[in-house]
C-alpha cells in the first residue's frame, strides 16, 4: 500500500501484511508530520453487513455521498463546490465531513472543531448541536477532526455499525434539502455508513488509465451495499479534472461513457488551477472566482442534480 504524507507529499510504500488495523497513525520521517493513514479494507473482508437491519428504516432521499476509494479524485472539492452551488440555488444544504483528514473542514477555514466522534462519545444525542453555520447563506457544515480515527477502531465491524450515521440523520434530515457526505479514500466505518445512508452516490473520477479500476471497485462495493443495507442506492460517475487539451483524457472519457452507459453525469469538471488557488484561500471556487471554469461546471452539476438542465 502507498501512504502519502499530507504535509510534504512524501510517498511511502508499506507491505499490507505489516498493517493489521484498518487505520493507523503514521509519522513522516522527512517532515515529522503526524497523520492518519489507512490500510485499504478489501471488499472480500466485508462479510458482516446485516441483511435484515435495513428493513423498517426509511430511505433518506435527500442524502448524497461523494465516494471513491481512489485518493485525490476531487471528492472533497466536489462536496464543497456542489454544496455552495446548491445553496446558491436557495437549497438548504448540510455538508458532512466524514473523513479523518478533515479536508472539507479545513477548506472552509475551520480548525479545532468537534466531529462525529464527540457526538458518539458525548451526552448529546442529536447532531444539531455540532452543526456549524458557515458564512454562506443556506450552507451548514458538520465538521471532522482527528478523533474520528478512533471511531473506526471502536465500531468497524460491530453489529449494525453501518446504520449509525443514518439513524442520526433520520432525526435532522427534514431541516435540509440536501445532505452531502464527503468520504475518505478507503472502505471502512465512514464509507460504509455514508453509503448506507445515501440515496445517491457521486463517484468522482479522473480520466487517468487506472480510473476504471477505481470505479469498478466502488461499483462492486455499492452492489454489496444494495443487497445488504441500502437497496435503493443510485450511483453516478462524475468526470473530474478533465484536460481537454489531452488526447489521453479524451480517450479515457469516451471509454468511461462506453463502459458505464447511463451512469455518467453529462456535466464534467475540467482541470482548473482556480480550484487549488481557492483552496489556499480557504474558500469554495465559486466564491473565489464566480466565472471560473470549474465553478460554472459545478453550477451545471447542481442543475443536473436538481433536474433543471434544459
Ligand atoms: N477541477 C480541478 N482542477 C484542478 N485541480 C483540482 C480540481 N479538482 C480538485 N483539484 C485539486 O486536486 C487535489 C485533490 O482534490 P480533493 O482533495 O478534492 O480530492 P479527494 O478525492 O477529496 O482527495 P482524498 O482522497 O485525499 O480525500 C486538491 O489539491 C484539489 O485542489
Ligand atoms: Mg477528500
Amino acid at each position: 500500500m502507498i501512504v502519502v504524507c499530507p504535509s510534504c507529499q512524501t510517498r511511502y510504500e508499506l507491505s499490507d501484511r505489516l498493517v493489521q488495523e484498518p487505520s493507523f497513525i503514521a509519522r513522516c520521517t522527512k517532515c515529522r508530520h503526524i497523520f492518519s493513514a489507512y490500510r485499504p479494507v478489501r471488499i472480500e473482508e466485508i462479510n458482516f453487513l446485516d441483511l435484515d437491519a435495513a428493513k423498517g428504516r426509511k430511505d433518506l432521499d435527500n442524502v448524497v455521498a461523494i465516494s471513491n476509494q481512489k485518493g485525490g479524485v476531487a471528492k472533497t472539492s466536489t462536496c464543497l463546490n456542489l454544496g455552495l452551488s446548491l445553496a446558491l440555488h436557495q437549497k438548504r444544504v448540510l455538508m458532512i465531513d466524514f473523513d479523518v483528514q478533515a479536508n472539507l473542514t479545513i477548506s472552509l477555514g475551520y480548525k479545532e472543531t468537534t466531529s462525529f466522534y464527540e457526538v458518539l462519545n458525548g451526552s448529546a444525542d442529536s447532531l444539531e448541536k455540532f452543526i456549524v453555520k458557515t458564512k454562506y447563506d443556506n450552507l451548514s457544515l458538520f465538521p471532522s477532526n482527528k478523533n474520528m480515527v478512533l471511531l473506526n477502531k471502536k465500531y468497524f465491524g460491530a453489529r449494525n455499525f453501518e446504520f449509525i450515521l443514518k439513524d442520526r440523520l433520520l432525526t435532522i434530515q427534514e431541516h435540509y434539502d440536501y445532505i452531502l457526505i464527503d468520504t475518505p479514500p478507503s472502505i471502512e466505518f465512514f464509507t460504509l455508513n455514508a453509503l448506507t445512508a445515501a440515496r445517491k452516490v457521486i463517484i468522482p473520477s479522473q480520466c487517468d488509465y487506472l480510473s476504471t479500476h477505481g470505479i469498478d471497485q466502488i461499483l462492486k462495493l455499492i452492489q454489496l451495499i444494495k443487497v445488504k443495507t441500502n437497496p435503493n442506492i443510485e450511483p453516478r460517475i462524475l468526470i473530474t479534472m478533465f484536460d481537454k487539451e489531452s488526447t489521453a483524457s479524451k480517450m479515457i472519457c469516451t471509454k468511461l461513457k462506453r463502459l458505464y452507459p447511463g451512469l455518467t453525469y453529462n456535466t464534467l469538471i475540467e482541470m482548473d488551477p482556480r480550484i487549488r488557488e481557492a483552496q489556499i484561500m480557504s474558500m469554495p471556487v465559486l466564491q473565489y472566482n464566480q466565472q471560473s471554469k470549474a465553478g460554472l461546471q459545478y453550477h451545471r452539476l447542481a442543475k443536473e442534480l436538481l433536474g433543471q438542465l434544459s
